[in-house]
């Protein structure tokens, strides 16, 4: 029998499913999350409320900032050593009206996690999010791994950043395995309510504007959630060696392979719901950037991580759902 999987911001997006996943292939999984209001907590309940019809989930309501409730949390239902550590303030737009909580949640949260792991005997792998983010304002196409990253446009993305460099100490000072995934845009059921699809199909179900950024002029690399999930798994079950050369720290990307038009995105939007978009263009938003597009060769060769979903496959999923979902 492995030992638990921890998963951090189990009550989240990306944590909800991937505790789930973890869950259906007989894990047990202890989920922790603070349950910040951020956005609409009764969602992420839900979420916690489907995770808790398997018997081999435990939820614990916890700060990853609070080292004293994580070295509880060890002691109580650890020690963990394989952890997928995915709680963050999350949103480029939000980090520009409440950064000090991105500092707290993306930098000193994941200090902890990391120091929790390195203390762990026999500790297996540390899977974190980065983000796509972390590439800023580059140009070449598509982004890969090789590529630099030190030009953030936000300060998430500088979070994120920072994540990737405090872990790459951490696996060179402690030889603790460590993988840090950059996301592109994940979409799909039970998705995040500030993100464009929940926004875009909240507003045209309401009849209410639909606000387009840079006048509609953005591309973006949408990843559906089970691709994004198979990624973290698979990554999670083949933990990066120490060699001669490198510590066992490696940083990968987890995207769709398509960057698709924003516009083109809309318009399926639009023709599931049989309805049309009332939108109002905007200028650019600070903080963001035009065009994302995931090169994931490396992922690929590494974990076996081959996205399968295309937006005209995952759009109807997640509006199936959101329809489902709002109707009571
Ligand atoms: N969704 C995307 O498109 C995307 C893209 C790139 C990176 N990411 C990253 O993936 C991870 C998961 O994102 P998501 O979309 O599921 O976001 P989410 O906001 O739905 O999930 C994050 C969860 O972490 C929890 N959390 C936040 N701060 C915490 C703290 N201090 N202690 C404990 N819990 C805390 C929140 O309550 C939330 O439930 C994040 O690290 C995010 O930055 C997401």
């Amino acid at each position: 029998m492995n030992d638990p999987v921890l998963v951090t911001g189990a009550a989240g997006f990306i944590g909800f499913h991937t505790a789930l996943q973890l869950l259906q292939r007989g894990e047990s999984v202890v989920g922790i999350d603070n349950l910040n209001d951020y956005y609409d907590v009764s969602l992420k309940e839900d979420r916690l409320q489907q995770l808790d019809n398997f018997e081999n989930f435990s939820f614990v309501k916890q700060d990853i900032t609070d080292k004293t409730g994580m070295e509880k949390l060890w002691a109580d239902h650890g020690p963990f050593t394989r952890v997928v550590h995915l709680a963050a303030q999350a949103g480029v737009r939000h980090s520009l009206t409440d950064p000090y909580s991105y500092i707290a949640s993306n930098c000193m949260g994941h200090l902890t996690v990391m120091e929790m792991c390195r203390h762990t005997k026999a500790f297996k792998h540390l899977v974190y999010a980065s983000s796509s983010s972390v590439y800023g304002g580059n140009t070449k196409m598509p982004f890969s791994v090789q590529d630099e990253v030190n030009l953030p446009c936000s300060l998430y993305a500088a979070t994120k950043r920072s994540d990737e460099l405090m872990s790459q100490s951490y696996s060179h000072l402690y030889d603790m395995p460590q993988t840090g995934l950059r996301f592109f845009t994940v979409y799909g059921p039970w998705g995040r309510p500030d993100m464009a699809l929940f926004i875009f199909t909240k507003a045209i179900t309401e009849g209410k504007k639909v606000p387009v950024f840079n006048n509609g002029q953005m591309k973006r690399d949408f990843t559906y959630i089970d691709d994004i999930v198979s990624g973290v798994i698979a990554t999670l079950d083949t933990p990066p060696e120490k060699t001669d050369k490198q510590a066992p720290h490696r940083v990968l990307n987890i995207g769709n392979t398509r960057s698709e038009d924003l516009m083109d995105f809309i318009r399926l939007i639009e023709e599931k719901l049989g309805k049309k978009a009332d939108i109002e263009f905007k200028e650019m938003q600070s903080g963001d950037v035009k065009q994302t597009y995931a090169d994931v060769t490396e992922t690929t060769a590494l974990t076996g991580y081959v996205p399968t979903t295309t937006i005209k496959e995952g759009i109807p999923r997640f509006i199936a759902w959101y329809r489902d979902y709002y109707k009571k």
